[in-house]
């Protein structure tokens, strides 16, 4: 088999930072092949989480030292978590339990501030949670249209084309998707929606933490992503465009702040796993260069799609010599963009 080509001393070394990929199973290194469901955590964010827990565990927005540092803290993640998705800013992202909770929440919102007759545009692509909390507003008179899938596994284009029209008010759609690795190409959904002035909701989870993203370039909307698949805790983050979580009315209690981006926020948020979420961005920043956050994590998400890359062509190539029966699904998606995400099909 051929080696790769990556820099080992510096893979070795951020394995080191994994204590996960230390276990053993039978005398031999476990190997994780399941990316979907999540990555592993590097030492500093399970060494954050349990800081929080040794130093200033308390609620939010009280007087008291560990409250006032919780609110910093909590503020810390909202900007860096911005820098992770070039953001306007720290307000423009919610926290909750996690990505298809913040839907359902949202989805529910946005039901209520449509009419009966107005359309959704979902696609069969997608991940049940970006499609379930769409197709329950069925319930409401809300039409929900889905764009079909080539049997490549990719989006079918000219059926978007036709199934976006003056009515749809929303675009929910995956941006990378987690069975095929498929990329879909946002920047002609977002200038679809743009011509019938439909809002475009990206479900990210499965595209954040292999490329970087770029919120200002892709005018998205509502855009949602899961810590947990970039080495952070199991943390749901929703971005809103400015102002626009002000417009709709998530749940929320009388007594909790009213305003973006805490409306959507209900309870006693997992402030511990926040914490560990602006670790994990700034772990990901740790590996690149440049003079801001912003550039660093760029520079971090170049070197590790890259590398990615190299590893899936790597694993494609020699799980084929190495294991009869399994056909590789992505063989024909080898040309497109794509995470490097691989499907087995066996028996
Ligand atoms: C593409 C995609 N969307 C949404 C989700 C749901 O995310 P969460 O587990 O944070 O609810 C997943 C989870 O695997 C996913 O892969």
């Amino acid at each position: 088999m051929d080696r790769l080509n990556h820099d080992y001393e510096n893979i070795i070394k951020c394995r080191d930072d994994f204590p996960s990929l230390k276990r053993s199973l039978r005398d031999l290194p476990l190997a994780y092949f399941d990316g979907p469901a999540g990555t592993q955590v590097p030492q500093q964010v399970i060494d954050t989480i349990s800081s929080y827990y040794k130093t200033c565990n308390a609620n939010a927005h009280a007087h008291f030292i560990t409250s006032i540092e919780t609110d910093r803290m909590i503020d810390e993640a909202r900007v860096n978590m911005s820098h992770f998705l070039g953001a306007e800013c720290g307000e423009t992202i919610s926290f909750g339990a996690n990505m298809t909770t913040l839907n359902f929440s949202l989805s529910k919102a946005i039901g209520r501030y449509l009419q009966p007759g107005d359309e959704i545009l979902i696609t069969q692509l997608d991940h049940e949670a970006n499609r379930g909390p769409w197709l329950a507003l069925r319930s409401r008179g809300l039409v929900v249209r889905e764009v079909a899938v080539t049997p490549d596994g990719a989006l079918d284009y000219r059926d978007f084309e036709n199934k976006i029209n003056d009515n749809t008010r929303l675009v929910a759609m995956g941006y990378a998707s987690n069975a095929f690795g498929t990329v879909n190409d946002v920047a002609l959904a977002r200038k679809l929606s743009y011509q019938v002035g439909a809002w475009l909701l990206l479900d990210a989870v499965h595209y954040a933490p292999h490329f970087p993203t770029d919120l200002r370039q892709l005018g998205a909307d509502f855009f949602l992503c899961s810590a947990y698949k970039f080495y952070g805790p199991h943390v749901g983050i929703l971005y809103c465009k400015a102002g626009l979580l002000d417009r709709i009315y998530p749940d929320r209690l009388r007594t909790q702040i009213q305003q973006a981006p805490f409306c959507i926020e209900t309870g006693t948020p997992n402030f511990a796993s926040i914490a560990g979420t602006r670790a994990a961005v700034d772990y990901i920043a740790s590996f690149g260069t440049g003079r801001d956050t912003r550039s660093r994590i760029l520079n971090s998400m170049e070197v590790i799609a890259a590398y990615e890359h190299e590893l899936a062509q790597y694993l494609y190539q020699n799980i084929l010599l190495l294991v009869s029966n399994v056909e590789c699904a992505s063989d024909k998606l080898l040309d497109l963009l794509k995470v490097g995400t691989i499907v087995f099909l066996y028996g």
